[in-house]
């Protein structure tokens, strides 16, 4: 039985299948709440979703989010996006575009529901930061041609800033979304 029945929403949660989108799932069902996992699987590995394969209120779904996703749920999670240096470097091109195209789409999802969205970003948009914490008024110091550019300064920063588009956007920085 769910804890809260009645608030139960709908969430989908990109790159759900990762290393922070599988814990995110898991403490979205044990909220009570239905879960869609989108993931392409390029990081992530169904081994982190088999302890949900029967569970009635999880489903997966095998999709690249740099492609249109049609889908009905109440709120958004998206972390699509390979985190570790071996991984966004292997392929620049495809990390940036699934920092950036990624998250057009997924906000112009949000955007067509009318729902929350929650866009996972990371401390690397700072570059080699000057400034320690970095706090909002911060622009960073970043290498726009250097190897970490693809996923920060490159990748997250322009998802980032189709932020500014009247959406509400909720942005994670430093992985701490649980
Ligand atoms: N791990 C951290 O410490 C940390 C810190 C700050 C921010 N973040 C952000 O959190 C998010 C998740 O990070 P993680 O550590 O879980 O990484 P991860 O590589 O374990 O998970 C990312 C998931 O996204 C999936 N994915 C990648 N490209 C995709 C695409 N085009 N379409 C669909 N799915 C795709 C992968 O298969 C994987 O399951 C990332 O956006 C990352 O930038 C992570």
């Amino acid at each position: 039985m769910p804890r809260f029945y009645d608030s139960r929403k709908r969430i989908l949660v990109t790159g759900g299948a990762g290393f922070l989108g599988s814990h995110l799932v898991d403490r979205l069902l044990d909220q009570g709440h239905e879960v869609l996992c989108v993931d392409n699987l390029f990081t992530g590995t169904k081994r982190n979703i088999d302890h949900l394969h029967n569970h009635p209120r999880f489903e997966f779904m095998r999709h690249d989010v740099c492609f249109t996703l049609y889908v009905e749920v109440d709120e958004i999670y998206n972390l699509a996006c390979p985190a570790s240096p071996i991984h966004y470097q292997h392929d620049p091109v495809q990390t940036t575009k699934t920092s950036v195209h990624g998250a057009i789409n997924m906000l112009g999802l949000a955007k067509r529901l009318k729902c929350r969205i929650l866009q996972a970003s990371t401390s690397e948009v700072y570059g080699d930061p000057a400034v320690h914490p970095q706090t909002e008024g911060y622009w960073g110091n970043v290498n726009p041609v250097g190897p970490r550019s693809c996923y920060g300064n490159r990748g997250k920063r322009p998802g980032l800033g189709t932020g500014g588009s009247g959406l509400g956007i909720g942005v994670s920085l430093n992985g701490h979304i649980l």
